[in-house]
């Protein structure tokens, strides 16, 4: 982070460090003393319907938390929170596409919701065990749809609602879905998504699903198959009102949720029960401070893990008041965000890096027309974090009253894992600061040992953690490759990271292929193979090329069949190709038509080369191991 030249330090203010979850210091030394006593400590906290017979069983890369244990993860969400007097307590706030358009649940009548849910799925067939595909826009019924497999203990794999017809198919045959649960349309930013005429096509397909449940927000007229589809009204007026909620062991799979990686195939990360809910509760206490008196805007879409972990599982099992959100922060102004907070008096907002510094761009007036003194904790995730946006979030967002917690965490770690405690920590601009208590990280370099003190290297994670994935669906073999293999028990992160003389990390990127554009992951490859579908395309090779406002943009170089030339319509086409094998996040930039690429001796392409090539740079360093140094000029000028 170049423009850092000055490091400033924040305390936490006073007033809030008073009345923070935690506030006392010794913990941290209590869980590195003995860290499987802090974790059952932390287990204790929620429902359990017979306790674990052992804290933890390590046989790496295999985890089992709670050994033996038995909770089920609806019960602690709804109706545990219901017998501690919180039944006419808001659950979920929603607000709509258009201001003003909102629902909102009681923790009562969320719990009779899912419970006639639960009947509707079971009535489908659906048993403990059984995977469902979801594929909701932001409405209340996804909360409804995740919490309902819960209860009856069916896995659920929900898929982002902005995924193409494919990546769906992909998704939907990965885990042999029996039912489908889908929408007509999804409002977003004034535009409607048709998600029913995607999952159609996706359908045709995937010869696992029996039931499609089509629930009706936008309103159009849609295609439903006889004897497959049926509307959520309907089965919910046919549905009996009462199902228990099922006894389910720490270990069984609670979703699965689909993630980049370094391949084409997106691996299917498995989180189970016990150690994931007592990791993302304690993180949504301890981290996001979430009280009873607080209305918390956790602003990622549920289709991402940020979703999953703090827009629904993590404030519900704390009783917390959970806003969803369906629109976009631009619609209809570029104040709506701050008009959400005003009109809700939201208290805690956890956002992104890419959506501040998209704010950052259009001045304080937005902010200035709105009364945000309801705030009193700001989060981000996702992305690094610039110095200039921390503190551009901290003094117009937070005016400079509300301590910042930049979290690190992944979709295979479940719950954050690096991060400020509020009421404790100094922060630094930039800095996702200490591991939370109980969580063990460590720096390791090239040749993979440990590196004393400051230093910089690849992230690790030294001691297995409850809300860790626990395999890739179907595919144990991968998990163990991907993550296990280079180190034998300590899981290879895949980051790196720095750490400064106070023991702070600070998380410079991704350190494999992947992606990280406007903090979702995108892996090279899956944009890679959806270019050579395409019949003019013979290679290519795609790079993320360091963008002010995304993080990082798609850039393709691609190489054309035979004497095929490279226009506007081609560019479009390869463009649209993307959009519709993946989703519109993962379309390209910018398309760069080569004669060749640039590789090694041995046939590796050398994407520090393209990626310099994209940025503009003029010395592109070392290229004498590339097989033929010409191809650096042709590059150069296939972009001018
Ligand atoms: C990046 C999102 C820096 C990182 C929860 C990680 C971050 C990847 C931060 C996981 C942060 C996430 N600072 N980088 N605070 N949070 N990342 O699986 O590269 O969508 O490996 O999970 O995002 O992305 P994922």
């Amino acid at each position: 982070m170049a423009e850092e030249t000055k490091v400033r330090t924040y305390e936490p203010p006073e007033e809030f460090a008073r009345d923070a979850n935690v506030d006392d210091a010794s913990i941290y030394e209590e869980a590195e003393q003995d860290y499987e006593g802090f974790w059952a400590e932390r287990a204790r906290e929620m429902h359990w319907f017979r306790e674990w017979d052992r804290v933890l069983d390590w046989d790496p890369p295999e985890a089992q938390w709670f050994v033996g244990g038995k909770l089920n993860v609806a019960y602690n969400c709804l109706d545990y929170q219901v017998e501690q007097g919180r039944g006419d307590k808001t659950a979920i706030l929603w607000e709509g596409d258009e201001p003003g358009d909102s629902r909102t649940f009681t923790y009562s009548e969320l719990k009779s919701e899912v419970e006639r849910f639960a009947n509707v799925l079971k009535g489908l067939g659906v048993e403990k065990g059984d995977p469902v595909a979801i594929y909701l826009p932001m409405i209340p019924e996804l909360p409804i749809a995740m919490l309902a497999c819960a209860r009856i203990g069916a896995p659920h794999s929900v898929v982002f609602g902005a995924f193409s017809a494919d990546s769906l198919r992909d998704r939907i045959n990965d885990c042999v879905a029996k039912v489908l649960v889908t929408a007509d349309g999804g409002p977003r930013g004034g535009k409607v998504t048709p998600l029913k005429a995607n999952a159609d096509e996706a359908l045709e397909d995937t010869p696992s699903i029996e039931s499609v449940v089509v629930a009706q927000r936008s309103g159009e007229d849609v295609d439903m198959a006889e004897g497959r589809d049926r509307y959520w009204n309907d089965l919910m007026d046919e549905a009996d009102a009462e199902c228990p909620a099922e006894e389910m062991d720490s270990e069984d799979i609670l979703y699965i949720l689909y993630s980049s990686g370094s391949t084409g195939k997106p691996k299917g990360i498995v989180h189970t029960t016990g150690g994931y809910l007592t990791q993302v509760k304690a993180t949504t206490k301890w981290v996001l401070d979430v009280k009873e008196d607080d209305v918390f805007w956790c602003q990622a879409d549920i289709g991402w893990v940020t979703g999953h972990s703090y827009l629904v599982y993590g404030p519900l099992s704390n009783g917390a008041t959970t806003v969803q959100f369906e629109g976009t922060p631009s619609y209809p102004g570029p104040d709506r965000h701050w008009d959400v907070i005003e009109r809700n008096g939201v208290t805690i907002y956890y956002s992104a890096p890419t959506v501040i510094r998209a704010f950052m761009k259009q001045g304080t007036e937005p902010i200035e027309k709105h009364d945000l003194s309801s705030l009193r904790l700001l989060g981000t995730v996702g992305e690094p974090i610039n110095p200039r946006a921390w503190e551009w979030y901290h003094e117009n967002i937070g005016k400079g009253r509300c301590p910042i917690v930049d979290t690190w965490w992944q979709t295979e770690t479940g719950g954050i894992m690096i991060s400020p405690l509020p009421g404790l920590t100094t922060t630094k601009p930039g800095s996702a600061t200490r591991p939370f208590p109980g969580i063990f990280v460590d720096i390791y370099d090239e040749d993979d040992n440990p590196i004393e003190g400051a230093g910089k290297g690849n992230l690790v994670i030294t001691k297995p953690w409850p809300g860790m994935l626990r395999t890739i669906y179907k595919d144990p073999e991968r998990f163990r490759k991907t993550y296990w293999e280079r180190l034998g028990d300590k899981y290879f992160v895949e980051d790196g990271a720095e750490r400064d003389e106070d023991g702070y990390y600070t998380i410079t990127g991704r350190i494999d292929d992947v992606m990280n554009v406007s903090g979702h992951r995108i892996g090279t490859m899956e944009v890679e193979s959806a270019l050579v579908s395409h019949k003019a395309v013979v290679e290519s090779a795609v790079i993320g090329r360091h963008d002010e406002d995304k993080g990082q943009a798609i850039v393709a170089y691609v190489i054309l069949e035979g004497d095929r030339e490279g226009s506007e319509d081609l560019i479009k086409e390869l463009k649209d190709q993307v959009r519709k094998a993946i989703g519109p996040h993962a379309r390209p930039e910018e398309i760069i038509f080569t004669p060749d690429l640039p590789k090694t001796r041995s046939g590796k392409i050398m994407r520090r080369v393209l990626r310099g090539v994209a940025e503009g740079e003029d010395d592109l360093g070392d290229v004498s191991t590339l097989a033929d140094p010409s191809v650096v000029d042709d590059l150069k000028e296939a972009r001018s």
